[in-house]
């Protein structure tokens, strides 16, 4: 797992090379096998591997969900929110999950925020990717992700760069 999280980095540019079936099998039983609050599970994930979507999900913001265009798979990491509270806490968990699932693939991804950010100064992205994906009104976006074989490579940060004064023991002074 610690190899895992030093090889993760966040992946943008994918070749054309399509993720195989086995890959994305695996990937589902990731998402699913993720832990919920009291085990709800209140996440949906729509997978979209239709180029004329992936092209209109890249346009889901006007900055940061560019590198959608040219993926061969995205995942909208969504939720019922009245399943749970904490639907956020669930999705992204699940999130993280789809992302070092894909790694141990050897595949690159990337996050691309949907929830509380806006398409344009009026429509949000989550009301602009609910009607491109036809989700029902209680159905929520946490996130898309980007996932393909990497087309950029990516050095691990290197552990002197890791920020250690973030961590304190027992108190914070
Ligand atoms: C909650 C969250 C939201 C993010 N949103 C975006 C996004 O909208 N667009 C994007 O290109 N990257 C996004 N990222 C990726 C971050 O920019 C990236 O993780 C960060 O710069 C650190 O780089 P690394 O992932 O290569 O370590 C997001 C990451 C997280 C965890």
């Amino acid at each position: 797992m610690i190899e895992l999280l030093r090889n993760r980095r966040s992946i943008r540019k994918f070749t054309s090379k399509k993720i195989t079936p086995e890959a994305i099998e695996t990937i589902i039983e990731a998402a699913l096998r993720a832990p919920s609050s009291r085990g709800r599970n209140p996440w949906e994930f729509i997978l979209v591997d239709d180029p004329q979507i992936l092209d209109k999900l890249s346009t889901s913001k006007q900055h940061g969900s560019e590198f959608l265009k040219n993926a061969p798979l995205a995942i909208a990491v969504c939720a019922d929110s009245t399943k749970s509270d904490v639907w956020v806490e669930d999705c992204s968990i699940a999130a993280i999950v789809i992302q070092l699932t894909a790694v141990s693939l050897g595949l690159g991804s990337c996050w691309a925020q949907i929830r509380d950010r806006q398409h344009g100064s009026v429509l949000t992205a989550e009301g602009y990717i609910q009607e491109l994906l036809a989700l029902p009104e209680h159905i929520k976006v946490e996130c898309v992700l980007g996932i393909g074989h990497p087309d950029e490579e990516k050095l691990p940060v290197p552990a002197e760069k890791l920020q250690r004064d973030k961590i304190r023991y027992n108190l914070w002074t």
